[in-house]
């Protein structure tokens, strides 16, 4: 039985992610597994949202994959993967750009847990520009972030613009 994690920080989710959470959920389904959606928590980045932010709009935008869980975690993402008996991490593959890191990441995760493989998921092409970072710079900028995330999401971070630009 496949139980997967599929970690980031999304901060925040995208059309990308959505499409490997629903894509890694198909997958999981038939070998009737599961999906944990793991968002990390002590990343070296300061994130825009927090970590609760962050789980709730998850859970917003995979309300009705019944086998995807939400949850956070901080620490090893292996030590996650013990603690939830999760056997395989999926990753999204955009570019080559992102390869040499996620092969890195990939190893270091076998290597410190051979327990738990890596799959990865070749983004879809029409997301295969997308980025958090990218929705959050369009977005202090006042674009229009629409194309890039769901409706219930365009209206957290065009709050939190709003709410970060006051202070
Ligand atoms: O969405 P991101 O920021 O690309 O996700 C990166 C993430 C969360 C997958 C990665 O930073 C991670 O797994 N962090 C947990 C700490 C860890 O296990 N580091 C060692 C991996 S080499």
């Amino acid at each position: 039985m496949i139980r997967a994690i599929y970690p980031g920080s999304f901060d925040p989710v995208t059309f990308g992610h959505i499409d490997v959470i629903k894509r890694a959920s198909r997958l999981a389904a038939q070998t009737v597994g599961e999906l944990i959606v793991g968002v990390l928590n002590n990343g070296s980045k300061t994130p825009l949202f927090t970590i609760d932010e962050r789980v709730s709009m998850l859970l917003e935008v995979t309300e009705g994959l019944s086998n995807v869980k939400v949850m956070s975690f901080s620490g090893l993402l292996v030590d996650f993967a013990r603690q939830t008996n999760a056997n395989v991490v999926v990753r999204g593959l955009r570019a080559i750009s992102d390869f040499e890191y996620e092969l890195q990441m990939a190893q270091t995760n076998r290597k410190m847990n051979p327990q738990v493989d890596t799959m990865f998921l070749a983004t879809g092409l029409e997301y295969s520009y997308l980025s958090s970072t990218i929705v959050k710079e369009v977005a202090f900028f006042h674009g229009d972030i629409h194309e890039f995330v769901p409706e219930s999401v365009a209206k957290r971070v065009q709050e939190k613009v709003l709410e970060v630009t006051r202070t």
